[in-house]
């Protein structure tokens, strides 16, 4: 039985979420590996809408076990919010495991954040502001402070302290604010311990019998790939792994155990925050595809920026993730335009790019050459197979799919759970 990786292939919002609620009863264990409570996944059940941040998709689905693993970050009054909130509308939340080894965010790493971002005015990444960044330089610098941690109250208040020597020295001399008083920091992390003692545990251990035990285990990234903090667009990036590799760093699990990994592409592209994005569009078509598909943050409900499909971040995010599967959603915003423009490759200064350019710079000056597809204009959103779609619809997946070199096993033609068109199976079973 399959380890899946399930990731985002541009940056962020692709619709990850819906698609791992989609597999949810085909999954027995839903894990989550990297980033925190700076993705913002919507889930659309019949007339319900479910917007989750720190928890993984998973959860909303009762026979699965959602995990959160040791690559995550956890921000505790987030965590107890979000299952206050799913409980008090009847989705039981007893099932989540979290890793001891997974970093809680304190917060003082939400000031320091948000901070940062003030100070550097106009060269902003645009954080989301929740500390993700400050807790994983924390973890790197071995001054982290461990879900383990919240279990021996000497240990951690020695650690908070020699936390906030540095901390408070950086809000007092350099941003100009009020010291952080450790008994506040201790409050706030203490507050819950009881209800998350029964939960924490060695999730990779947990993990490794699933898989002994035949069990299906789907890994879900938060952000995406171009905001992975090693191949995205540094530094306009978050602070983890959230490409297919972090799977096996964030949770333990080997990668001679992960079978497939499935890339969630939108058919157009956005990005929320600063930073390069070759189609990006800041006209009426932009002002189009914002609005047909509701390009607003989930998590800070900022304006997404909005652009065509890129195939050049298509491919690459192909070869970086080792992608088997792809699902393009959002197939149904585009219906109603004439000829809908896919970037084939770049123009740098007159050269030509058919692959990401090294240099990052370059990559600031890319040019897109467009291949003009041309549109259809039926609804089809009722679509429930391939052969359904209109001609010119079917033609567009076709091409992408030749463009990106995987095959794109299923397709989103509305947020609702049965609005999906599956052409393969995301589990490979049409493979064996
Ligand atoms: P994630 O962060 O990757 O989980 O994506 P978000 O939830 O932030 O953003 C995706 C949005 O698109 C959500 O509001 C989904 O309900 C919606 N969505 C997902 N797939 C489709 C689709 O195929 N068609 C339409 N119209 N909406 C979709
Ligand atoms: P999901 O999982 C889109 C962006 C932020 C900012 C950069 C760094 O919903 O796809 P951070 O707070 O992580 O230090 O911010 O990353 N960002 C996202 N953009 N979707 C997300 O998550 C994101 N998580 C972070 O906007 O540009
Ligand atoms: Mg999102």
């Amino acid at each position: 039985m399959p380890a899946i990786v399930l990731i985002g292939a541009q940056w962020g919002d692709e619709g990850k979420g819906k698609a791992t609620d989609l597999l949810g009863s085909r999954v027995d264990y839903v894990v989550k590996f990297n980033g925190g409570n700076n993705a913002g996944h919507t889930v659309v059940i019949g007339d319900q809408k479910y917007a989750l941040h720190l928890l993984p998709s998973g959860i909303l689905t009762d026979s699965v076990t959602p995990v959160i693993a040791n690559g995550v970050v956890v921000d505790l009054s987030v965590l107890i919010e979000e299952l206050d909130a799913l409980e008090a509308r009847g989705v039981d939340t007893s099932k989540l495991r979290i890793s001891s080894n997974a970093h809680v965010i304190p917060p003082y790493n939400r000031m320091l954040d948000k901070m940062a971002e003030r100070f550097l005015g106009k060269r902003k990444l645009g954080t989301t502001g929740r500390g993700i960044g400050p807790t994983y330089a924390d973890k790197m610098n071995r001054v982290g402070i461990r879900m383990q941690d919240l279990f021996d109250e000497s240990i951690l208040r020695q650690k908070v302290e020699a936390a906030l020597e540095v901390k408070n020295q950086t809000l007092l001399k350099i941003y100009n604010r009020r010291a952080v008083a450790v008994e506040e920091v201790m409050e706030e992390l203490l507050a819950h311990v009881e209800r998350v003692r029964p939960m924490v545990l060695d999730t990779s251990l947990v993990l490794s019998d699933a898989l002994d035990d035949d069990k299906v285990v789907l890994f879900e990234a938060g952000q995406a790939t171009l905001l992975d903090v090693d191949h995205g667009t540094y530094p306009f990036v978050t602070s983890s792994n959230a490409t297919s590799g972090g799977a096996c760093t964030g949770s333990g699990v080997p990668p001679t155990r992960i079978d497939r990994v499935i890339a969630i592409l939108k058919a157009y592209t956005t990005r929320v925050g600063e930073g390069p994005f070759p189609t990006e569009l800041e006209d009426d078509n932009g002002e189009f595809l914002r609005s047909q598909g509701g390009e607003y943050g989930t998590t800070t409900g900022r304006p997404r920026r909005c652009g065509w499909l890129d195939v050049v971040i298509g491919r690459y995010a192909q070869r970086i993730n080792g992608v088997t599967d792809f699902v393009i959603t959002k197939l149904d915003i585009l219906t109603g335009l004439e000829t809908i423009p896919v970037c084939v490759a770049y123009d740098v200064h007159g050269e030509r790019f058919d692959e990401m350019p090294v240099n990052q710079s370059d990559f600031h000056h890319a040019k897109p050459i467009y291949e003009e597809l041309p549109g259809w204009s039926e609804d089809i959103s009722k679509c429930q197979t391939f052969d359904e779609l209109p001609a010119n619809a079917q033609a567009y997946v076709l091409r992408v799919e030749e463009l990106i070199g995987a095959r794109v096993s299923a397709i989103g033609v509305g947020p609702g759970r049965t609005e999906t068109i599956q052409r393969f199976s995301l589990l490979g079973e049409d493979d064996l």
